[in-house]
């Protein structure tokens, strides 16, 4: 079970955030073995026929923090996939605005717990307004299970640890089983396109589990994060809605700020924050976008920036730029964030370990956000 912890229960590792984070090999493997039959097709169980799916124009996806940053990959894959048009609103925001939702619109809310009172709240101003709603939660009898029209389970099992990691995957990989469900319904993928898509998907368990294998080396670019006080995560597209995850991470564990940026967005004036030696975290997955990612680490890198950098490929105009370089599996771009974010969500672990936190139960945090 990788990198000299044997076992899994919790004793065998320090925080359960680790072990957590060593558990996702699994949980990939278990959500695709529930949901690919032996010939290759999809089955979520969402309990929506696909004709019914076939009939949606638009998707609303409603979720808060980490099931938000999820929900912001699931848009570009599922846009691409099936051709529908996705929109992916913040819970805390969307249940006190008045939406205009039309008719043919499917709202997906995403929470681990099951309970989150601002994904609740707006999953009920949705149905309020005539959407279908389906939930994708890892928590069994949980009050979104008994209002949603639809369930879809994710199957990461407990999670114990404030910072969610294992569940973050499980609803990415959920979120893309649905995108070919819906582009089988919808036609716009054929079997062969499904199948590539399918056994790329099928090989991401072995393909974490060898990430997980040099999980220790994380600790070095941990320690010069932790000499700080401050981080910036840049990324283009997907790779955005990843660092915005990584920045996540890195707060809740830590108590460092570490700040997201679009990385094209970076140069209007948060470049400005730049400052010799301060950390920059660039993500650069995505084979279209990975020059003018580079040539924003230039800038930051002229003005003395220290540079970790996350790529595929061994992608030389990258890593060059780079005080310390993390070389990521290949797979299909739209899966890169299941890779992407294992080192991220390793980063965050060793500098609060580092910094010695409370790991699992950070300060000031719940592990579900009830109403005041
Ligand atoms: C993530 O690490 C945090 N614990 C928090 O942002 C969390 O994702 C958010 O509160 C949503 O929780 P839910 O998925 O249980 O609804």
């Amino acid at each position: 079970m990788g990198i000299g912890y044997s076992g899994n229960t919790a004793s065998e590792y320090p925080h359960f955030m680790l072990k957590e984070i060593m558990e996702q090999p699994r949980v990939l493997e278990e959500t695709l073995a529930r949901s690919i039959t032996p010939d290759k097709k999809v089955e979520l169980g969402t309990g929506l026929k696909n004709e019914e799916l076939a009939g949606y124009r638009r998707l609303l996806i409603i979720a808060c923090g980490t099931a938000y940053h999820a929900g912001l990959v699931g848009k570009h894959f599922i846009e691409k996939a099936a051709h529908i048009p996705v929109e992916v609103e913040l819970a805390s925001e969307f249940r006190y605005g008045q939406p205009l939702i039309e008719q043919k619109t499917l709202t997906v809310a995403i929470s681990q717990s099951g309970e989150t009172a601002d994904t609740l709240a707006a999953l009920r101003l949705a149905q309020a307004k005539g959407s279908r709603t389906v939930a994708i939660t890892n928590a069994v009898d949980s009050t979104i299970t008994r209002e949603a029209h639809g369930v879809i389970y994710t199957l990461a099992g407990p999670e114990v640890s404030v910072a969610s990691t294992k569940a973050y995957l499980a609803q990415l990989v959920t979120l893309y089983l649905f995108g070919l469900q819906l582009a089988r319904a919808r036609e716009t993928l054929n079997e062969r396109e499904i199948s590539r898509y399918v056994d790329a998907l099928e090989a991401l368990p072995g393909q974490v589990g060898s990430l997980l294998q040099r999980a220790r080396e994380l600790k070095e670019p941990a320690a010069v994060i932790a000499r700080g006080s401050h981080a910036y995560f840049l990324g283009r597209a997907l790779d955005y809605a990843v660092a915005l995850e990584g920045s996540l991470k890195l707060k809740e564990t830590s108590y460092i700020h570490g700040e997201a940026y679009a990385a094209g967005e970076f140069r209007h004036g948060p470049i400005a924050l730049i400052e010799e030696g301060i950390p920059v975290i660039a993500l650069a997955t995505q084979p279209s976008l990975a020059e003018k990612t580079s040539a924003v680490m230039e800038e930051v890198k002229s003005r003395g920036a220290w540079i970790m950098g996350i790529s595929p490929g061994g992608n030389n105009s990258i890593s060059s730029l780079c005080n310390w370089f993390l070389d990521l599996p290949e797979t299909e771009p739209e899966f890169a964030p299941i890779l992407a974010v294992i080192p991220l969500q390793l980063l965050a672990y060793y500098t609060a370990c580092a910094r010695g936190t409370a790991v699992d139960t950070p300060r000031h945090l719940v592990k579900s956000v009830q109403d005041k």
